[in-house]
């Protein structure tokens, strides 16, 4: 290139620069950016206006009744009249939602419209499984599907804001929680998150059937020590950002509109109070354009947590560390202004909070059309519609996962006669709605028993014990019947003259969700007494399980020949499970997580560091317990099928720009058809950071008839060989690894690649 002088070239690049900018400027302030309205609408705001798009509430009133006339409620009925109200949660109805959007958009001086926050977790009438039931499926079209039916749902009863989808991981079945994540693997967990947050805001987030939605919760909630919800978190680096991070990242790089942050601390530091989460990561790193809600009251918990002195100071550290509307602290309502006014938060920290907000509401387009979502007639044409029953069945088939089938027990014959079934849990409409049912009906979910009762008359049915001895309620500790045995009787005289035996047995609906942690992960109360009294007298047992989190079942895994892992499916729990039992849908699902043994092994996952000692060794000192064995009941990944798949031809090959060609063949050797989830695994076996001794790094889910065989092929990238050091730093590494491609996390066929 001809020697330009460097002044002139500074000239030519400032120039263009400034052209450039010229050209950002005038792009940016077209009256028709959203940027250009945002900008505009901030200048009229008053700082208590501002402060207002801060705030949110929870419902206060059953809005159809007269407005409230005292106490809380009254001052909240104020704030929306004085705009003083940004969002509000768990109001649904048409109705509700029109009547209080018409108070603000009216009412208020610069009328500008709420947001409708809802737990639209796994559905909100029609309800598919649990998260992690769904995650079971590793069928990303399917799981995408079932959170637009969710978000068709929810927009249609007025809520244009979901708070999902929980992406934290989590290798603690002991937390109550796991129900509502992906499971142990942030792969897996990086793809359904953002195969969810797709499905909630679909193509147009200013359409009448998209919702925002919300990555929560930053970060690593999932992580609580000892399982215990709401428990200490103490993780270090390389986890963080290797194991916790990703899925936020990918839903950040694809668009999620909000995110919330949780309610632990990392490093000492309360989450919604920590800079380095919320501006350096979150906002800085990764660019993330929307806003960050607080969980309930986590700002007001950090008095609890002993970060700050008082709430003045909670709303202070909140708003500083980057956290943009207050969930039901009062935090920002009560305080925030002063702390404006004191110069303890500057103006441009609000600014820039209530920008985002603002930007989400337009992006809605709820400027365009407040009251795009009150239709009362599309809400009664949409709640419960056929379509979306049908996605349900057919997300919670495509859950299930056969655990165990020896001598081919399953499926059962359309002509098996003198069936007997065993478990409460058979007859409960509710549990198969799993705990994050607030949207949806009691009762309203086809139990085992209605389901099972369309393939055949040929049965009986005995409770053998309750499971609980009072009534469940969302918020309640539960009241799990530990001694009433008086129902086994009747249920062994039933499977002495029964030639099968089915046990529905698991975990009540409200056994795990929020707040509720279990130290025992066996099966609750005297279901484990029944079943063994059960086999004393028939062997011919099909085991299923319904439950929100794997279960410690070893004596089950040893005894009982056939077991089906159903989770809790949601509306068509009964029809999904029943078309599997008898054949005419052929489970393919793989387990999200890895089922310990004994609860005193979890933590236990499968992507794990080698330690120094991995034994095993003939002596003790090695990493074992010496009461219990290393290895899981079942393994992450793993999953049976009524057919069987053969694995041959594993090939590796370095292909252009430092891309990596995996490929296998998979047959079906059996005499059905079925689906296969094929799994691809890699371990860096030496790197700066120690890296876990398997690591997922791709998975193809394909159908395959009988005899049938299909070349399954995966590219490795930088992206997936590399990971993240200690500073932060994105890196690929030279050197070896080990390559496995398989059915599940243990078992696949093993090959190498260099990295030179
Ligand atoms: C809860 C949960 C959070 C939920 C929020 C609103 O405490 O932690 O996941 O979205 O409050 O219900």
């Amino acid at each position: 290139m001809k020697n330009i002088s460097s002044s002139f070239l500074k000239y030519i690049l400032g120039a263009s620069c400034f052209f450039i900018s010229f050209g950002s400027v005038a792009q940016k302030t077209s009256k028709d950016s959203i940027d250009y309205k945002v900008n505009l609408l901030l200048q009229k705001m008053t700082l208590e206006e501002k402060v207002g798009q801060m705030n949110q509430y929870n419902g206060f009133w059953e809005v159809t009744g007269p407005a409230p006339k005292e106490g809380n409620a009254k001052l909240k009925y104020e704030h929306l009249k004085m705009g003083w109200v940004g969002s509000v949660l768990n109001v649904k109805g048409t109705e509700n939602v029109r009547k209080l959007q018409e108070i603000v958009v009216k009412e208020s001086r610069l009328g500008i419209p709420l947001l409708f926050g809802f737990d639209v977790i796994h559905g909100h009438k029609t309800l598919s499984p649990i998260p992690l039931g769904e995650a079971a499926s590793w069928d990303l079209v399917a799981i995408e599907k079932s959170a637009r039916v969710a978000a068709i749902e929810a927009s249609a009863v007025g809520i244009n804001w979901t708070f999902a989808p929980m992406v934290d991981i989590s290798r603690d079945a002991r937390w109550g929680r796991v129900m509502e994540g992906a499971g142990e693997d942030p792969y897996l967990g990086s793809k359904i998150g953002v195969a969810r947050v797709k499905g909630f805001q679909g193509d147009d987030l200013s359409a009448n059937n998209t919702i925002a939605a919300t990555a929560k919760h930053f970060a690593a909630y999932g992580f609580a020590e000892s399982g215990k919800d709401y428990n200490t978190v103490d993780v270090g680096t390389s986890t963080l950002y290797n194991i916790i991070f990703p899925p936020f990242k990918a839903v950040v790089e694809n668009d999620v509109k909000t995110v919330m942050n949780s309610f632990n601390v990392i490093n000492g530091i309360p989450s919604t109070a920590n800079k380095f989460l919320q501006r350096d990561i979150l906002k800085g790193k990764w660019g993330f354009k929307g806003f960050v809600i607080s969980d309930w009251g986590s700002g007001m918990e950090m008095v609890d947590h002993g970060f700050a002195k008082d709430l003045t100071e909670a709303a202070e550290l909140s708003a500083n560390a980057g956290s943009d509307m207050d969930m039901e602290s009062y935090a920002y309502i009560t305080h925030l202004k002063a702390l404006v006014e004191s110069g303890k938060v500057r103006m441009s920290v609000i600014d820039d909070a209530v920008k985002r907000i603002l930007t989400v509401k337009f992006e809605l387009g709820l400027f365009d059309d407040p009251y795009k979502y009150c239709d009362a007639k599309r809400e009664k044409e949409l709640i419960y519609h056929p379509d979306h029953q049908a996605a349900a069945l057919d997300m919670a088939k495509k859950s299930i996962v056969l655990l165990k089938n020896s001598n081919d027990l399953l499926p059962l014959k359309k002509s098996q006669k003198k069936i007997a079934v065993i478990g409460a849990l058979a007859n409960d409409k509710n549990s198969p709605l799993g705990s994050w049912r607030i949207g949806s009906d009691d009762s309203s979910a086809v139990s085992f028993l209605e389901g099972f009762k369309k393939y055949t008359t040929n049965y009986k049915y005995a409770k053998g014990a309750d499971l609980i001895t009072e009534p469940a309620t969302f918020i309640n500790e539960l009241k799990i019947n530990e001694t009433d045995i008086s129902g086994f009787n009747e249920a062994i005289q039933l499977a002495k003259q029964s030639e099968v035996v089915i046990m529905v047995l698991g975990e009540h609906g409200f056994q795990s969700g929020e707040g509720r942690s279990r130290a025992k992960i066996d099966l609750p109360g005297v279901q484990q007494q029944l079943l063994e009294a059960i086999y004393k007298v028939n062997k011919n047992i099909v085991l299923v399980l319904m439950n929100g989190r794997p279960l410690a079942i070893p004596w089950a895994d040893k005894n009982i020949p056939a077991i089906l892992e159903t989770w809790q499916l949601g509306s068509q729990t009964g029809n999904a499970i029943a078309q599997v039992l008898f054949g005419d849908y052929n489970p393919g699902g793989k387990l999200p997580m890895t089922f310990p043994k004994s609860v005193g092994q979890v933590p236990i996952y499968y992507n794990h560091y080698s330690t120094g000692r991995p034994g095993p060794k003939p002596e003790v000192f090695w990493s074992h317990y010496g009461d219990e064995s290393t290895k899981p009941l079942y393994p992450f990944g793993y999953g049976l099928s009524y057919t069987k798949f053969e694995y041959s031809n594993l090939t590796i090959t370095a292909a252009e720009q430092a891309t990596i060609k995996v490929s296998v063949m998979v047959k079906n050797t059996g005499k059905i058809a079925g689906e296969e989830v094929t799994q691809l695994y890699i371990h860096d076996k030496v790197a700066s950071v120690v890296r876990p001794i398997k690591e997922l790094k791709g998975f193809k889910k394909f159908m395959l008839n009988p005899g049938e065989s299909k070349v399954v092929e995966f590219v490795l990238t930088e992206a997936e060989l590399g990971f993240y050091n200690n500073e932060g730093v994105f890196t690929v590494e030279a050197g070896d690894f080990d390559v496995m491609v398989g059915t599940n996390s243990e078992q696949g066929l093993s090959g190498k690649l260099s990295i030179k």
